[in-house]
């Protein structure tokens, strides 16, 4: 499948040769297969890094929001700054599917879900997310009558922080495990190609990932729970040290090496 995604489109300067079509349609044919490894990226460095080392979806999450941004919280994301961030992976021509984040307030209703994934699109995106289930069936079923691939996202919904005062585990009674379940079919039936499932407590998304047809992307789900995994890139390389949550899995310390680097820096600038 590398292979296959592996020429470039010379007549498009934002987008890979494999249309985005066929690339959904490989991720989905994963489903209980070979685990789908995903990542946030926002930026052109980062995406190429990623790309160069075989990850499966470059997510252009509104988690930039809060790790590139500065801001406390996703609900602060615009849609100007995603197509800005989407446009700067996009331009690292990823074999990997570039996803994007129809960020908070640019969703209200079906009309507007369509043009803003179009949107996303124009800026470099293969695919669409949007946070939610059964209220935002409707939506998807207005982005995909448009040929536009979506995600769906269940569990926790960072963008309902507010609401929900914090970030806490999903899936925890039988009652909100139905509860994601009917949103997931909803979806499916509304043709997402994948859902991620955010915080649902293991023995879940075990379940679900289990029981549905299209594959489940975890976050904070536990281990070999879903058919993939995905992590915020500065969760898995140490490089945002102010806020870490409690499921992620370093696999380095950027934070350290980049201090180490900066204090070498000014010294033997400042003592020369
Ligand atoms: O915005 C984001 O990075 C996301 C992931 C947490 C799945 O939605």
């Amino acid at each position: 499948m590398r292979r296959l995604f592996g020429f470039r489109n010379p007549a498009h300067p934002l987008q890979t040769a494999v249309p985005a079509h066929q690339k959904t349609a490989s991720l989905r044919a994963r489903k209980g297969g070979r685990p789908i490894a995903a990542l946030t990226a926002y930026d052109y460095p980062t995406a190429r890094l990623l790309d160069e080392c075989g990850v499966d979806i470059l997510l252009v999450g509104d988690s930039l929001g809060m790790v590139v941004l500065g801001f406390p919280d996703t609900t602060h994301v615009t849609l100007d700054h995603m197509l800005h961030h989407v446009a700067a992976v996009a331009r690292a021509k990823p074999q990997a599917l570039v996803v994007g984040d129809l960020p908070i307030h640019s969703y209200a209703t079906p009309a507007q879900a369509l043009e803003t994934a179009r949107k996303l699109v124009a800026a470099g995106a293969e695919a669409v997310k949007l946070e939610g289930g059964i209220r935002q069936a409707e939506k998807v079923r207005a982005i995909t009558g448009g040929g536009i691939p979506v995600m769906g996202h269940l569990g926790m919904l960072p963008q309902r922080v507010r609401e929900e005062g914090g970030y806490h585990k999903k899936g925890k009674t039988p009652e909100q495990a139905d509860a994601i379940r009917q949103g997931a079919q909803a979806l499916i039936d509304a043709g997402v190609f994948a859902i991620v499932l955010e915080s649902v407590i293991p023995e879940t998304a075990r379940i679900l990932s289990a029981s549905l047809p299209v594959p489940t992307i975890g976050i904070g789900c536990g281990d070999h729970t879903c058919d993939g995994e995905v992590a915020v890139i500065t969760d898995l390389l140490g490089s945002y040290p102010w806020f870490v949550p409690p499921f992620a899995r370093p696999e380095t310390d950027v934070a350290a090496a980049t201090r180490d680097a900066v204090k070498r820096y000014v010294s033997r600038v400042t003592n020369s």
